[in-house]
């Protein structure tokens, strides 16, 4: 029996199904004439998204993907820069802003509704290193410097 916040737990990816199917004249629509449907257009998809990523990423995060990098959760300890770019509702930078208070966390999505999320997760948790912007990747500034990027489950967007 999976748990409830297992990735086994098909009951969160289920939701998919009717979203997708709540926008499917629209998705008809583009392919006969062109275009695409703005994130906006489908109903609940960033509370569904947080759900999802919370039984993927989120509860994979410290456990299992930092060790991947050697030496990273030393260095997040001591205090270093991070970027997360397509935060969504936030719950991965959170936890990371959480775990580890020396360092200073920013997180992108280029959608008000997801960063509107994200500021209320940080804002519940009391979270004070960490902050969320709503901004398109594509007009980063070369300027800014961080010292880890992450993006989670958004390169192919
Ligand atoms: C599949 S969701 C993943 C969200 C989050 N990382 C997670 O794991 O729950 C992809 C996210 O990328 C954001 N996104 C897509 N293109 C973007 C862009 N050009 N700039 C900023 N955010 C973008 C979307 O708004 C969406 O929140």
């Amino acid at each position: 029996m999976p748990r409830a916040s297992s990735p086994d737990n098909i009951a969160v990816v289920a939701q998919y199904i009717p979203l997708m199917g709540s926008v499917e004249d629209g998705i008809v629509e583009k392919f006969e004439h062109g275009g695409g449907l703005p994130y906006s257009a489908f109903p609940h998809f960033h509370e569904v998204m947080a759900e999802d990523s919370g039984q993927t990423v989120v509860s994979a995060l410290t456990e299992h993907v930092l060790p991947l990098v050697p030496g990273l959760t030393g260095r997040l300890e001591r205090g270093i820069e991070v970027l997360d770019v397509g935060c969504g509702s936030g719950k991965a930078l959170t936890l990371l802003a959480r775990k580890f208070p020396a360092s200073r966390f920013v997180g992108y999505d280029f959608s008000e509704e997801a960063i509107a999320r994200a500021r209320a997760e940080a804002r519940e948790h009391g979270t004070t290193n960490v902050r969320f912007e709503a901004k398109d990747a594509a007009t980063l500034d070369e300027k800014e410097r961080y010292d880890l990027i992450t993006t989670f489950d958004a390169v192919h967007d």
